[in-house]
Order: C-alpha cells, then sequence, then structure tokens
C-alpha cells in the first residue's frame, strides 16, 4: 500500500538518524568531543524529519483515517502512539537543552541520557507502528483511501516542509553516517543513488550486466516509467552511444543529465517526459 509503504520508508531513515545519534552519545561516553553544531544538525533532523514531516503526517492525515475507519483513538493503539510522539519531543527538548553548554560534564550527561531514551523510545515505537498499526491500516484501508492518504502526503511536505527539503534529510543522514557510524563509509553507494533511493528513485547498475543485454534492460527500466519519473543508469564507460540510441528512438520524451563522468564510473539521470 503505497501510503504505508512511504512511513515505512520513512521509519528506515529516522532508523538511521537514531544509529547516527547512538554513535554520537557513546562518543560523549567515551569522552570526546563531537561539534557541537553536528549534533545541532542531527537533531534538527529529528525535529524536522522524525516530527514535522513524519510524525505530522500520522497525526495529521493517517490516525484520524484510521479512526474515521472505526479504530478507536483512545485505548487503543493510535493513543498509545500519540502518547509516545509527546514523549519523543519532551526527550528532544532536553537533548537541545544539553547541547547549548556541552562543555560541563553535568550537561553531557543529560545529553546522552535523553538520548538513550529517545533511540528506545523510538525504536520500540517504529516496531509497533510497522507490525501492529500498520497491519491494521492495511486491513481497514481501501485503495481508494491509500491513493487520497498518499496525495495528501505529498501536500503535506510540500505545504509544511519546503520542496526538496526531505530529500535534503536523506543525503544529510547519509553523509552523518558516514563520519560517525563505523564502517559506513564502505557501503560503497553514491551519495547521488543514496538519494535518488530514498526518493523512491530507480537505480540501474548495469555494470556486471553482459554488454548486449544492457541496452534492452535499460529501455525496458525507460519503458517502465510513468511520465515525470526517472532512474539512475550506472555504468563503467560512458553511456554516449546510448544518448544516440535514446536520441534516434524516443527524441523528445526523455531527459539526460551526468551526475558522474568518470574516470571509473558514469551516472546518467534518465527521465521521461510527460
Ligand atoms: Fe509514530
Ligand atoms: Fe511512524
Amino acid at each position: 500500500m503505497k501510503s504505508i509503504d512511504a512511513l515505512m520508508h520513512e521509519h528506515r531513515v529516522i532508523e538511521r538518524g537514531l544509529g547516527v545519534l547512538e554513535a554520537v552519545a557513546e562518543r560523549f561516553e567515551r569522552g570526546e568531543n563531537v561539534p557541537e553544531e553536528k549534533v545541532m544538525v542531527l537533531l534538527d533532523f529529528f525535529r524536522v524529519f522524525a516530527d514535522l514531516c513524519h510524525h505530522g503526517k500520522e497525526e495529521g492525515l493517517l490516525f484520524p483515517e484510521l479512526e474515521a475507519k472505526g479504530i478507536p483513538k483512545e485505548g487503543g493503539p493510535i493513543e498509545v502512539m500519540l502518547y509516545e510522539h509527546d514523549e519523543g519531543r519532551n526527550l528532544q527538548r532536553q537533548m537541545r537543552e544539553a547541547v547549548s553548554d556541552l562543555s560541563g560534564k553535568a550537561n553531557r550527561q543529560k545529553f546522552i541520557a535523553a538520548a538513550r531514551d529517545y533511540i528506545a523510545l523510538l525504536r520500540q515505537h517504529i516496531w509497533k507502528e510497522d507490525n501492529v498499526l500498520f497491519k491494521m491500516a492495511e486491513q481497514v484501508l481501501t485503495e481508494a483511501d491509500d491513493k487520497r492518504l498518499a496525495e495528501h502526503f505529498e501536500r503535506h511536505e510540500r505545504e509544511h516542509i519546503g520542496e526538496g527539503v526531505h530529500e535534503r534529510y536523506h543525503y544529510l543522514i547519509h553523509e552523518l553516517e558516514t563520519e560517525f557510524v563505523a564502517g559506513a563509509k564502505h557501503r560503497g553507494e553514491h551519495h547521488s543513488e543514496v538519494v535518488a533511493k530514498c526518493a523512491g528513485e530507480k537505480v540501474l547498475d548495469v555494470r556486471t550486466i553482459p554488454p548486449r543485454e544492457r541496452h534492452p534492460l535499460i529501455f525496458q527500466t525507460f519503458e517502465a516509467l510513468n511520465p515525470g519519473e526517472s532512474f539512475i543508469l550506472v555504468n563503467d564507460h560512458d553511456p554516449k552511444p546510448l544518448y544516440y540510441e535514446f536520441h534516434h528512438e524516443r527524441q523528445g520524451q526523455f531527459t539526460w543529465e551526468y551526475l558522474e563522468q568518470g574516470p571509473e564510473v558514469w551516472r546518467v539521470r534518465i527521465g521521461k517526459l510527460g
């Protein structure tokens, strides 16, 4: 279901943010320094992405829809979820207060304690939504409800968060992971691919595919796009011949944007025009 999948996808991004927060808390516990502005950026991610964007969609759109479908607000999972969202905001406030002066030991301790509670709270909260509430939602929502909700989610982002902000936070978490979480930088994913995947854009890496199968596969991927959608092609040489093939066969129907041009890897965003 499109609307529920979108929320679950955001859960995965929030979990990555929690991983970064855990690494930051561990550094403080070891007595190491973390630049204050990095911590502020991370807290900003939780405030905007987790709260305004994600919890905003749940509280303002999904939960009312579920209530209308007969899932009671009081005495059930929705009440628990709302309470936990508030708890999370409390803990965020405590972390923000502590960050204002991290030179003192008391404030560091306060930050570590609030961070630990926040991580534990959100991890179990996300688990309950993924495995209980969202399962209930998938049973009571019709296809039409799902389509309407997904549209409202998009509008919520445009009106409350702003165009492109969501994607910027995906990128930011990737950068923070690279800096703070051990092993993250070895994942081998390029920024543009991480952002693309998070935004639901397909990445087609043809480097391990036999050359004669590449072009048919690329055209198949293109045909499967809806107008306005795109995918990122990853190749081990400049796909110029492919460009000419597109130009010849799909003139005026496609966009071609180089994201990286060698010397080892070429990345091109290929889009379908409406
Ligand atoms: Fe939630
Ligand atoms: Fe959630």
